[in-house]
């Protein structure tokens, strides 16, 4: 692969006003080419563009196309920088009425060096906002996807689309689709802008010269004319990948762009140590329907504010991840201590979910062509969600985990919708742990609130995800929850309704159509704030999981909070897996013995707290 840094642009505007600038501030930048001016550091924006893509391997040869006006100004930096001045390519321009245009500065690369290489070409006079992002990542996708590829950002809002190159990006294929050279607003509603920064096959290189045959202005001679046309008109294939940050500097701009630039930059490396990110993911109850729901099922289900789980990134030499001295225990007082500890906690910690969720996170990122940037980072988390009582705290850890790597790398909702994100913490646990599970509870602790979720299986094979409906969660009722302090005690038996299901059993299936009509119709209740239509489907889910997961599969314990809870007149059910109940109580008066009576039988109870977003 060789790489072209252009550099060969007459930088007309910002060079007039840097010097007429009143106060003479600037007087010591008068003639310096755009992509030599100083950042703070005094590093010069071509110093960033030559650490990125001078590493060994990646590139056979880099290539630097000046004009004729600046050429000993890049002589004199490529010999203080160690860039072999034989391959700087003076264009012969001097002023922009004789400049040959950015696809002619190419082709004349290409020609003159007889190279026969992919060619990578960027513009050496334009900066990324992250200047840390991973080149190897660009040049990994080019390959895999075997197309030309495209580089691009999301504008930021005062950013104009008239002044870019605009495209638009199928998300499945990540090809192309439209590009439009400095489009008006109304053309297209898309905020994606290409840069000056693609990856060219060498089979494709021979249309550089066939466009210029065909366009003899030089404004029609820029990169995104040429790519404008290679899209519309030549049904090549162009891929785009997104770098989440933006660019700055870009083409003809002024000393007020150049002096933000600086501001934005500087203001940035003071930030970076001290930065760290903290997210927060909550705990969930089942409201209604199958717990977990891989059953193609309905449920409805709340995020709590009671309990939850934190993840905290910050930037640092090596990617560390920390365990948790409770969850994922290494040291211990004797080895008597080790063995309760391990009899009563196992082995399975919190640690796992944080290196299984990177893991994924980086594979998705690379097959999505989303360039991430090149940081390492520590990771850690704490969460105080109970175990193995059915609150999804294993999703939470993984959950809080994926919205710090996105902060972190600076993705957005988009690259990660959220019916998908619920996926990919789904598979987080399925493929990477293996851990039984199913959609629901990555739904609710993604959306956040109160959601009813279909999950149709028509719908499920067609679009990939579910229906998704977030309720008004002030409809709420008071719910109670109470869980096991112990749950290591009860034994639990393994339920055959997953494989009944699978064989057609009819009583699973029939259960699970019950089910789904108790969703709808607990939906409605909710809705009218009919909270004893919703005790009496409460109790109705609950013997219907009863019926056809067996006592024994429920266990003691389950099966003594749901009496209890009755005993004081609340509708009960299991607000997951098992391990917890959550209550209804239409008479508060019973509210406090029923607390006490929970209590006094070794149980831990408290008020649910909707948590809403
Ligand atoms: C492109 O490069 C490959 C090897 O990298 C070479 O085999 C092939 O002949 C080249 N194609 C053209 C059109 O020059
Ligand atoms: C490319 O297609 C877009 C949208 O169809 C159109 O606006 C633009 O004028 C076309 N450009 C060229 C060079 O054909
Ligand atoms: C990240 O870590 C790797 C290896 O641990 C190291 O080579 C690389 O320089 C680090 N990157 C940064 C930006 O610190
Ligand atoms: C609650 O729902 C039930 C069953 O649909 C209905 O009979 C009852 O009238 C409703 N109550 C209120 C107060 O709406």
């Amino acid at each position: 692969m060789i790489c072209v840094l252009l550099v060969a642009g007459h930088g007309t505007l910002l060079e007039s006003e840097i010097k007429n600038e009143a106060t003479g501030l600037y007087s010591h930048l008068v003639g310096i080419p755009k992509a030599l001016l100083p950042g703070v550091g005094g590093k010069k924006i071509l110093d960033f563009w030559w650490e990125v893509v001078n590493i060994r391997q990646l590139f056979s040869d880099v290539y630097l196309v000046t004009n004729a006006d600046k050429y000993k100004y890049y002589e004199r930096w490529a010999t203080a920088n160690d860039f072999p001045v034989e391959n700087i390519i003076n264009d012969g321009s001097t002023t922009s009425q004789t400049q040959l245009g950015a696809v002619a500065d190419l082709e004349l690369v290409i020609r003159s060096k007889r190279f026969n290489d992919d060619v990578m070409v960027v513009a050496g006079d334009m900066l990324c906002e992250d200047l840390n992002f991973d080149i190897a990542e660009v040049l990994k996708f080019f390959k895999f996807k075997k197309g030309e590829l495209a580089i691009y950002y999301e504008m930021e809002e005062g950013e104009k689309t008239e002044s870019r190159g605009i495209v638009e990006v199928c998300p499945l294929t990540h090809r192309i689709t439209k590009f439009y050279e400095k489009p008006s607003s109304e053309v297209t509603e898309s905020r994606l802008a290409s840069v000056v920064f693609y990856c060219f096959q060498n089979k494709t290189l021979p249309t550089l010269g066939e466009y210029l045959k065909m366009h003899l202005l030089v404004e029609d001679r820029r990169l995104g004319k040429y790519m404008e046309w290679l899209i519309n008109k030549t049904g090549i294939t162009v891929f785009g990948m997104k770098l989440p940050t933006g660019f700055q500097l870009i083409g003809q701009v002024d000393l007020s762009e150049y002096k933000k630039w600086l501001a934005c930059y500087s203001s940035k490396q003071h930030g970076i140590a001290a930065k760290s990110i903290t997210c927060r993911s909550y705990a969930r109850i089942g409201i209604m329907g199958n717990p977990s729901d891989g059953f193609y099922g309905k449920t409805i289900a709340m995020t709590i504010s009671n309990f939850w789980a934190d993840a905290m990134i910050f930037e640092s030499k090596k990617v560390v991840l920390i365990p948790h001295p409770l969850n994922d225990p290494t040291e211990f007082g004797s080895l008597q201590d080790l063995h309760r500890i391990s009899r009563k906690e196992g082995y399975l910690g919190g640690l796992r979910l944080l290196q299984a969720t990177c893991k994924k996170f980086y594979q998705y990122c690379s097959e999505q062509g989303i360039a991430l940037a090149k940081r390492n980072f520590t990771l850690k988390y704490d969460t105080n969600i109970p175990r193995q009582v059915g609150l999804a705290g294993s999703s939470a850890i993984v959950s809080a985990t994926l919205k710090c790597l996105m902060k972190f790398y600076d993705l957005i909702d988009d690259d990660l919708p959220k019916p998908l994100r619920a996926n990919f913490i789904l598979n987080v646990e399925t493929e990477e742990l293996i851990i039984t599970a199913g959609l629901q509870d990555r739904v609710v602790q993604v959306y956040e609130g109160l959601v009813y979720m279909d999950f149709n299986k028509e719908l499920l094979e067609k679009q990939g995800y579910g229906s998704y409906v977030p309720m008004d969660i002030s409809c709420a009722p008071h719910f109670w929850l109470a869980y096991m302090g112990d749950p290591s005690d009860s034994g639990k038996i393994h339920s055959n309704v997953r494989q009944r299901w699978l064989n057609g059993d009819s009583d699973v299936v029939a259960a699970m159509k019950t089910f789904a009509e108790l969703t709808d119709l607990a939906k409605i209740a909710i809705e009218s704030r009919n909270w004893s239509q919703l005790s009496e489907l409460m109790n109705k889910n609950f013997e219907l999981r009863r019926s056809i997961y067996t006592d024994a599969c429920l266990g003691q314990g389950n099966l003594r909070m749901v009496e209890l809870g009755r005993q004081f007149g609340s509708a009960v059910k299991l607000p997951g897996s098992g391990g917890a109940v959550i209550g209804l109580c239409l008479d508060p008066d019973n509210l406090v013995e029923l607390k006490k009576a929970f209590q006094e039988a070794g149980f831990v109870i408290c008020d649910v707290v909707p948590y809403g977003p």
